[in-house]
């Protein structure tokens, strides 16, 4: 289940050769790459604007940029945003920017792309050094040894294996507190997660705005990055920070000055994925939260363990032998379920396994064929029990 190739696809049903299987490896959460008010927007914006602008950022921007980064700071309640091609390009350059000769406090178990990020800064005269994964006490202890006069933390939001959203509110006191600023991945959260309101439909939140949101935080002390190439299907990106960063970004980030912009019809698959998140976000998601339930109940039911605690659509089922993930990869595949495999030296031993990602797009049928799946898998494998017997005295 790795580098294939998919000749068709079928709604969220993917055909690789003769065989056709239900993907459960898509990050996009909302099924806005199948929605067809968005599919049907685009033809319209290729009329007016030509398949790609092809000016890096710096040399002219379409007004569509101006549109995105507008309505997107409305929705993030940020002051301002600055779009960018794709997350990996903002981690190497605003990095190094943020960091200067300073000290990077990463999380160890921060996503590849802001590793390579600190590595980048590393070059340029930064120190990088890790904390321990969710461990606020410990970049406290980290922060307080160090004395360098510019400081950032680096963690992910929303995490892209376990499915949980770390502790913002005590990261972000920690940060304020030590005069360090936090810089946050939510790739995942946003579109997915967003501010809690006494009508929300779902526990998710509402509006999808992302992990700061979410939580009620303030963006004080707080850069926020995100995509729109998971729940919104489309090749672009943002950072949310102060209009004065986003001046400074505007001169000292390589993608913004060279790089070439994102395709016509990414910007406008996110104006129209902005059109319909506003009006139909809250029932989508609400779908998906229903959708990811049936799965972690089955879960539970089957007494598989999965770090997910939190009910969010990413759910990771570790084995309990880690050279069991060939045999499982094949045991999926042949049944029609397709997956993300973890594979050892990728993730430790003990967590090697596999990820499901549920979309909204996913049919009721499809996650019928999951449950049943699981269930033929615990039969044939061991996987980590959910409620480990006690051992006796
Ligand atoms: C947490 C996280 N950050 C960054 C990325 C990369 O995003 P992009 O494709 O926009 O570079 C991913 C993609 O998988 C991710 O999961």
């Amino acid at each position: 289940m790795t580098d294939a190739v998919i000749d068709e696809i079928d709604g969220r049903m993917i055909r690789i050769g003769d065989r056709w299987l239900a993907d459960f490896a898509s990050c996009n959460y909302l099924g806005f790459d199948l929605d067809r008010e968005i599919i049907t927007a685009v033809p319209e914006y290729l009329e007016r604007w030509g398949t790609h602008p092809s000016w890096s950022r710096l040399l002219g921007s379409p007004v569509l940029y101006t549109e995105i980064e507008e309505r997107l700071s409305e929705l993030l309640g940020c002051e301002d945003s600055l779009v960018l091609p794709t997350i990996t390009l903002i981690h190497s350059s605003v990095i190094p920017v943020l960091a200067r000769d300073g000290t990077v406090f990463v999380d160890s178990r921060a996503h590849k792309t802001i590793y390579d990020g600190c590595q980048l800064a590393a070059a340029r005269g930064a120190t990088v050094t890790k904390f321990r994964f969710e461990d606020a006490g410990d970049l406290e202890r980290l922060l307080r040894e160090d004395r360098s006069r510019t400081r950032l933390v680096c963690m992910d939001g929303l995490n892209s294996m376990t499915g949980n959203a770390p502790d913002l509110p005590e990261f972000a006191r920690v940060a304020r507190e030590h005069g360090a600023l936090l810089y946050v991945d939510d790739a995942h959260g946003f579109g997915v997660i967003g501010q809690r309101d006494d009508d929300e439909l779902c526990p998710y939140g509402t509006r999808g705005n992302s992990v700061v949101r979410y939580f009620d935080e303030s963006y004080e002390g707080i850069v926020l990055v995100g995509g729109f190439s998971k729940s919104y299907s489309s090749l672009a990106a943002f950072v949310a920070c102060p209009t004065e960063l986003k001046r400074m970004l505007k001169t000292a980030a390589p993608p913004y000055l060279y790089s070439g912009p994102s395709p016509i019809a990414s910007l406008a698959t996110v104006i129209a994925g902005l059109d319909v998140n506003e009006k139909r976000g809250d029932l989508i998601r609400a779908d998906l939260f229903q959708k990811t339930a049936q799965v972690l109940d089955c879960l539970d039911r089957l007494d598989i363990h999965t770090p997910n605690r939190s009910g969010f659509p990413i759910i990771e089922v570790p084995l309990a032998s880690h050279q069991d993930i060939g045999a499982v990869g094949r045991f999926l595949y042949d049944r029609g379920v397709y997956v993300t495999l973890a594979a050892y030296p990728l993730v430790p031993k003990s967590e090697v396994g596999f990820r499901i990602q549920i979309t909204a797009a996913n049919t009721q049928a499809e996650i019928e064929l999951l449950v049943d799946v699981l269930g033929q898998l615990v039969g044939s494998f061991d996987l980590q029990p959910a409620h480990p017997k006690e051992r006796a005295a």
